[in-house]
């Protein structure tokens, strides 16, 4: 764990400002030699204890921090869970990573491939972090969480009724890696693999194009904004969240907020959020859920469920 003051003894920084800024106290980060196979590995475990499914059929990882260019962290995660010769890809969509795989996992599913997928979000985010940036080093942090997605009707709890994703290659260098990419190897340049963001602009990105693909999503499913429980959005920063449910009419109260605790996580961010809700008692069976996410690409998309009955296994 890493918290502001930690990190306002290394830059020029203060907690004050990252509280006000971002609603961020602490992050955590993956000790040396760790990597996110190993917090997907655990996550999944945990997923596979508390679900109803006797096999899993595919696992989808989203994440930004694969162990290795290549191969996909995805197939030694299944292997490492003991599922066998499962179907396992990465999926790279940064922040709207874990909706993308949720949307792999609906279409599996309702295409008869699939009768269970596991979706991961997991990331060592940190390994991508300047250590002398404080633009982004205090945002971020890493984590796993893990949802296993069934075959079931559309009016039981924890149907999943609607996913909406959307992105925008011309907002490619919002936030970006450029260095152990194809484009700046081919280039012969071997800067280091650090990630830049341009927080402002992607600020205003975020809540404009959440705010649409929310109400949007919503609507397909024909739920009015005041039916909504829970906004389990991507945690990026407080005053995003917050000021996403005021613009979408909804109250403060709603946003499920856990960004306090581990920071920006990326693909983690949504599953995390899901389970903090649930092991806070906010989060329980039946109540509606809408889950929007903006992030780096761009891409940006929205799902909505209502949450299952679920045996809990203790973490
Ligand atoms: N500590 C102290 N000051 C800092 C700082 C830090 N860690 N980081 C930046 N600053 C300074 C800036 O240099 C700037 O100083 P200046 O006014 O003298 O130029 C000032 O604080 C304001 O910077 P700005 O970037 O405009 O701040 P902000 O209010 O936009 O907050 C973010 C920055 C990153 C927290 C915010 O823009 C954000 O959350 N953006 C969206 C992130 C996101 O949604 N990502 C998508 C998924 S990853």
């Amino acid at each position: 764990m890493v918290s502001n003051a930690m990190l306002a003894s290394q830059l020029d920084t203060s907690d004050e400002w990252i509280t006000t800024r971002t609603g961020i106290s602490q992050r955590h980060v993956v000790d040396p030699g760790t990597s996110t196979s190993d917090l997907a590995v655990e996550a999944g475990r945990r997923a596979i204890d508390n679900a109803d499914v006797e096999t899993i059929d595919y696992v989808v990882l989203a994440t930004t921090t694969p162990d290795r260019i290549c191969p996909a962290t995805a197939p030694e995660v299944a292997s490492r869970l003991g599922l066998g010769h499962v179907p396992a890809f990465d999926i790279s969509a940064v922040c709207s990573g874990f909706l993308y795989g949720v949307q792999m996992a609906r279409a599996l599913i309702s295409g008869n491939l699939a009768r269970a997928v596991m979706v991961i979000g997991a990331e060592s985010f940190s390994t991508l972090l300047d250590p002398c940036d404080r633009t982004t080093r205090p945002i971020f942090g890493d984590g796993a969480g893990a949802v296993i997605f069934r075959a079931g009707r559309s009016d039981e709890c924890g149907a999943l009724l609607a996913v909406n994703l959307h992105s925008d290659g011309a907002l490619a260098d919002l936030i970006a890696v450029d260095g152990g990419g194809a484009r700046a190897r081919s280039a012969g340049r071997h800067d280091p693999a650090y990630i830049r963001m341009r927080g402002r602009s992607t600020f205003i990105q975020a809540i404009k194009h959440m705010e649409e693909v929310t109400l949007r999503t919503l609507d397909e499913v024909g739920w009015k904004v005041d039916e909504v429980d829970h906004l389990v959005g991507h945690q990026a920063n407080q005053r995003i969240l917050l000021s996403l449910a005021k613009h979408l009419g909804l109250p403060e109260e709603a946003a499920v907020i856990n960004i306090r605790e581990v920071g920006n996580t990326a693909a983690a961010s949504i599953p995390l959020a899901l389970d903090y809700g649930v092991r806070t008692g906010r989060i329980a069976r039946g109540h509606k859920i809408v889950m929007p996410a903006f992030g780096a690409g761009a891409t940006w998309g929205a799902a909505v469920l209502t949450w299952p009955d679920l045996k809990r296994a203790e973490a």
